[in-house]
């Protein structure tokens, strides 16, 4: 069985920037406060009625594909990984093959729902179809647009401050290298702590969610019908429809799962930390990611990072910081380059890949 490499990488931001202090003008926060705590400086926003997570990624994808030396005709497969996409459903997947026009084609198209994992799922379902021959170049976007759906006004400042929009694109092809592509993935969820990190409105949920983590919040649901249950006009007053997190919650765990899931690839592959040449963790916060470099011994130049300038794009970080990274010369043929991610759900997951 040959092994899947990736072949082609790109990505896509938008180009309205946002500053922390542009935040300071409509919420109760802090540049010194952002940068202290995420280490992000700012972050972009998609235009709004214009671009979308699907547009988005049509740009990366338009990179990636040149750069795997292939056209839109011969993508024979679509996973796309969002928590933002452009409608509850259908899902992105199939809006990405319309707007790249290949609807002919009749390819198939998987939506991925893994949040912060989302690209590392996709990545590993992409590999298995490459393995066993069904797919030959599978395209695998992580695109998000949260500008869209946060709370500007001060309740959602914890959340808010952390998020930005992009897009990334990848290309996974087989290779017939010896030792090269996609070593291993290792994939984990715990959904004990679901709500932990969620968008839970509009939902099919009926509050029982909420009360199942003991905290009876009332949705307005006993006074609505069937039909009127998704969207409840007590969702609007009290903003019930914006994404919550408790943050040391998320963070305590994140840093005890990096390091563990990246551990657990490596000891499956015969390799150790000192083999690492480039770390590309997903952007949650920089300080996971220096918690982490720390963990695995890692010089500066061995980890990238770039939630200073774009914040935490969820299923989008992986793929645009991998493309960056290798932009810039720090992914090279033969470099053993790790992928981490954590995120809501709990999911996490890790990948190695020799380039
Ligand atoms: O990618 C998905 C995974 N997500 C993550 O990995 C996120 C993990 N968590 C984190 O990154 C951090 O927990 C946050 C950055 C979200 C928050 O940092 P923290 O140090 O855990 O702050 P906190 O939530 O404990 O809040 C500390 C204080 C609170 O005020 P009091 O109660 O001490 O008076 C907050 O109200 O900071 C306040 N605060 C803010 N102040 C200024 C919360 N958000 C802000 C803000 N600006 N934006």
């Amino acid at each position: 069985m040959p092994n899947a490499k990736i072949a082609g990488l790109g990505f896509y931001v938008p180009e309205k920037v946002v500053t922390n202090h542009d935040l300071e003008k409509v919420m109760d926060t802090s540049d010194e406060w952002i940068q202290e705590r995420t280490g992000i400086k700012e972050r972009r926003y998609a235009k709004k009625f214009e671009e979308t997570p699907t547009t988005m990624a049509a740009r990366a994808v338009e990179i990636a594909i040149e750069r795997a030396g292939i056209t839109r005709e011969d993508i024979d497969f679509i996973i796309f990984a969002t928590l933002s996409p452009d409608y509850y459903f259908p899902g992105c997947g199939v809006l990405l093959q319309r707007e790249l026009g290949i609807t002919h084609t009749g390819i198939g198209a998987l939506d991925i729902r893994n949040q912060c994992s989302g690209f590392i799922y996709g990545l590993s379902v992409a590999d298995q179809f490459v393995r066993t021959g069904m797919y030959k170049n599978v395209l695998l976007v992580g695109s998000e647009m949260h500008s869209m759906g946060l709370d500007f006004s001060t309740r959602g400042r914890a959340v808010t401050v952390i998020f930005g929009d992009g897009a990334g694109a990848a290309v996974i092809q087989p290779t017939e290298e010896e030792g090269k592509g996609i070593l291993t993935t290792k994939l984990h969820s715990d959904g004990t702590w679901a709500e932990k990190l969620a968008m839970i409105n509009p939902g099919s949920h009926g509050g029982y969610h909420y009360r199942k983590m003991g905290e009876a919040v009332d949705l307005g649901y006993p006074d609505v019908e069937y039909g009127e249950a998704f969207v409840t006009q007590k969702m609007f007053d009290d903003g019930l429809f914006y994404p919550q997190m408790e943050g040391q919650f998320v963070f305590k765990l994140a840093v005890q799962k990096f390091p563990e899931v990246i551990q657990e690839a490596l000891d499956e592959v015969g390799l150790t930390k000192e083999d690492i040449d480039m770390l590309v963790p997903h952007q949650a916060n920089l300080r996971i990611s220096q918690f982490v470099q720390r963990r695995l011994g890692l010089r500066d130049d061995q980890v990238w990072n770039n939630i200073q300038r774009y914040g935490n794009t969820t299923a989008a970080s992986i793929p645009i910081a991998l493309t960056e990274a290798w932009e810039a010369g720090k992914v090279k043929e033969g470099d053993l380059v790790c992928l981490a991610a954590f995120g809501s759900g709990f999911t996490w997951g890790s990948a190695l890949i020799r380039w």
